[in-house]
């Protein structure tokens, strides 16, 4: 058994023994169930709800403006977000903390990116940027081996720009992002170490031979808290595909108040055990292939504000034949992006139903609509966001939806914004992490659906 159980015994002791135990021998086909601790971009910083919501602008932009970027001739690029915002960092929304090596594992933070399908690392480095930590030391891990040009992986891994180093015969790689952004090294093999809390009980879960890209030239707007990426995409080579898990989920907790969220790589179901509302589920469709074909696109057929269906039917948010448009879960986006059409719509339509002057900065049609609320007025009732998926109506919780600024004392008056952005001149539509703070939300990869369900994030 590659199991260890740490810190407080006996209760917990057998119960972690059971849900995190596989045989070794059949790492390929027996189960894995690892609980993994994401932490926030802007997690503990001291932002008021104003420069956080600017802040997840800002993202929101860099990603879509990547995901637009012209790919670089010859490369396959995939879709990351990176820019600035002044001269903070913006890149990421999420790390997931794990370890990597044995014996002594060491640490890893990697932005958790369902957009996109290597497992990297900064390690043996040419050129790398800086990260917080020691950068993935190679030769003081036993168990990380080079992976050879005839491991299936590394030809039909749907690597881009993978390809056999003539002299060595190892598998190197060069991956590009969609701005420009990159890594390039070789891939490795080694067993990662997943270690969290769970309850009171400490737990940790070693899975061997994963492969990842150890990047030894590493350039581009990367987080200062990352050291690599980590992909959750639909591709062979993501982590979730490597760990064969048959679904996987998380659960983010509010982002005002920015505890550690949980992600669930192929642990049960116990959906029904958390859910603090109705459980629905909606299928993935499918992609029409190439270097999207990571993404995880859904069916919206459309969306309603209070009373009012917007006046758009399916084909608004439908996935074209060229690979343009589309209505995707992405969690690189904090904020859900609608076609612009789609987004005037919606912005008419709580015009017109909430009782309130619009903020002064937000009079533009494509921006964010924020309302003012005089001081010691009652804020009135905002109309309800539905958004209508095949075989599932997502009914908003206001808090996904709405954030009130009352509460910055920062001089700068009350007030409201409906958060929701524009795609400006693409046709995306993105369900951002706003929107789903407290929502469990499971990848069903076996039956291609997306199930989901409100949940209390910070209880799980
Ligand atoms: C990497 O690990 C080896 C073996 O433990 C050690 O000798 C070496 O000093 C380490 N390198 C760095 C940069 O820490
Ligand atoms: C990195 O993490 C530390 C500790 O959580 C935090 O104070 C700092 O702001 C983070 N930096 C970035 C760029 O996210
Ligand atoms: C949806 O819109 C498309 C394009 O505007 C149109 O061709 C199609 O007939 C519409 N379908 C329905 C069911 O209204
Ligand atoms: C918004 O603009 C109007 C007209 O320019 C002005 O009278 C009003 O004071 C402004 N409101 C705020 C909150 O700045």
């Amino acid at each position: 058994m590659k199991i260890l159980s740490v810190s407080q015994l006996s209760p917990c002791v057998l119960f972690l023994t059971i849900l995190f135990a596989w045989p070794v021998a059949e790492s390929a086909t027996s189960p894995v169930a690892v609980r993994a601790d994401l932490t926030h971009a802007d997690s503990g910083r001291g932002f008021t709800r104003r420069e956080l919501l600017s802040r997840m602008a800002a993202r929101s932009k860099a990603r879509l403006a990547s995901l637009h970027s012209p790919a670089r001739p010859g490369a396959v690029t995939a879709p990351v977000a990176r820019g600035t915002v002044g001269r903070e960092d913006i890149s990421s929304e999420y790390l997931i903390h794990f370890s990597i090596g044995t014996p002594r594992p060491q640490r890893v933070a990697l932005e958790l990116d369902t957009g996109s399908d290597l497992i990297w690392t900064q390690c043996a480095c040419v050129h790398c940027f800086d990260q917080p930590f020691p950068v993935l030391n190679t030769s003081a891990s036993r168990t990380l081996r080079d992976v050879l040009c005839s491991d299936p992986l590394c030809t039909r891994g749907g690597l881009p720009l993978s390809r056999c180093a003539v002299k060595d015969n190892f598998c190197s790689y060069a991956y590009y992002y969609g701005d420009g952004s990159f890594t390039v090294g070789k891939i490795v093999e080694d067993t990662f170490t997943f270690k969290t809390p769970h309850g009171k009980c400490g737990t940790v879960a070693a899975v061997p031979n994963l492969h990842f890209g150890c990047g030894m030239d590493n350039k581009g707007t990367f987080n200062s808290n990352e050291s690599g990426i980590a992909g959750f995409g639909r591709g062979p080579m993501s982590l979730p595909s490597q760990l064969k898990v048959h679904r996987f989920s998380h659960c983010l907790t509010t982002m005002v108040e920015f505890r550690t969220s949980p992600v669930f790589l192929g642990t049960p179901d116990d959906l029904e055990a958390h859910a603090t509302g109705p459980i629905q589920s909606t299928p993935f469709v499918p992609n029409t292939g190439g270097a999207l074909s990571s993404f995880y696109y859904l069916s919206l057929k459309g969306v309603t504000i209070g009373k009012t269906w917007l006046p758009f039917n399916e084909s608004a948010f439908a996935l074209n034949d060229d690979g343009s448009g589309g209505t995707i879960m992405d969690s690189g986006t904090s904020i859900t992006i609608f076609p612009r059409a789609v987004f005037r719509s919606l912005r008419e339509a709580f015009v017109s139903q909430v009782p309130l002057p619009i903020a002064n900065d937000s009079t533009d049609a494509d921006s964010m609509l924020c309302f003012d609320v005089a001081p010691k007025k009652k804020v009135p009732a905002v109309p309800k966001l539905v958004l209508h998926l095949e075989g599932a109506d997502w009914d908003l919780p206001r808090e996904n939806y709405v954030l009130d600024l009352d509460d910055d004392g920062d001089g700068t008056g009350g007030g409201l914004c409906v958060v929701v952005h524009s795609a400006g001149e693409s046709d995306w539509a993105i369900i951002g992490n706003f929107q789903q703070q407290n929502m469990y939300i499971v990848y069903d990869l076996d039956s291609n659906k997306m199930v989901f369900a409100p949940a209390r994030c910070d209880k799980l």
